[in-house]
């Protein structure tokens, strides 16, 4: 059945394959990123229609209360309704915890904790409106499971929304409201750019290096793309997961096991 979905963070990387996916599945699927995305945004929005379904670009800063609340608003004005919020957009910084600052904290905690909070919440609200049921998903990480060193502030972020997802599974399950995590290894994407780029800095590497040092701890033997982190949300927005709730699933080809 078609359903009315909202991804964020869906100009690139994982939230547009995730979008392109659940598009494919056949969903009505509108499309979050920062203004700056905004043209990015836009080809994510194309491609969609181009699928057959219908989409939108909803620009927010998710860290942003109001501007979460608008989006969902906005959302539900295109779509008709919202029964699955996709909750992705998420940024990295590769540091040592010597040297993060408290505004480097509060960056990062604003956006991945804070901002997940704020999407989750918005889309419960709505959902529970329009007389309950609904899917949430959320964008952890393999390090919400194994924090990687240089990443301390990023890890803790994501632990943030591991935690986060088994309370409002516990509070939403009342409203026929499942909420589930989604946990990346390495996928290839801007975001692990930034971190090969950076730990290479930091080890004495070069470009490349670093990605490919921790790759070797990939059992499946392949850096992630994508699609694969899309195929398991796919799986999270159908009927096919109805039973399941609380959970945040590694989907990194066998690098930690829960
Ligand atoms: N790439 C990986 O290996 C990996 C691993 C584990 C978890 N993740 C998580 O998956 C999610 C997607 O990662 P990705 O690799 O596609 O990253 P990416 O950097 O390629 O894409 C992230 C998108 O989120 C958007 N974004 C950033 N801040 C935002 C904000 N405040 N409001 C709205 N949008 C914002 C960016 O503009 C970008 O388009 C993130 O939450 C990330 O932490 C990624």
């Amino acid at each position: 059945m078609s359903k009315n979905v909202l991804v964020t963070g869906a100009a690139r990387g994982i939230g547009k394959a995730i979008a392109l996916r659940l598009a494919a599945d056949g969903h009505d699927v509108a499309v979050n990123d920062i203004a700056a995305q905004e043209t990015e945004l836009e080809t994510v929005v194309k491609e969609i229609r181009g699928l057959g379904r219908r989409s939108a670009a909803v620009t927010a800063d998710v860290s942003d209360p109001a501007a979460v609340t608008a989006m969902v608003a906005e959302t539900v004005t295109a779509l008709g309704a919202l029964d699955v919020m996709v909750a992705n957009a998420g940024i990295a910084q590769v540091l040592p915890l010597l040297e993060v600052t408290p505004e480097d904290w509060d960056r990062m905690l604003a956006i991945n904790a804070r901002g997940i909070f704020l999407c989750y919440q918005a889309a419960a609200k709505q959902m529970i409106a329009q007389g309950g049921g609904g899917k949430i998903i959320g964008a952890a990480s393999i390090v919400a499971h194994r924090p990687f060193a240089l990443l301390g502030h990023y890890s803790a972020s994501k632990w943030a929304v591991r935690g986060l997802t088994q309370a409002a599974a516990m509070e939403w399950a009342e409203h026929g409201i499942t909420v589930n995590a989604y946990c990346p290894g390495i996928v290839g994407t801007a975001m692990w750019d930034l971190i090969d780029e950076k730990l290479a800095e930091s080890e004495g590497l070069r470009k490349g290096q670093a990605i490919e040092k921790y790759s070797n701890l990939i059992h499946l033997g392949r850096v992630s793309v994508p699609e694969d982190v899309a195929s398991y949300v796919s799986y999270l927005a159908s009927p096919d997961s109805d039973y399941m709730t609380g959970q945040s699933v590694m989907i990194d080809g066998g690098i930690q096991f829960a």
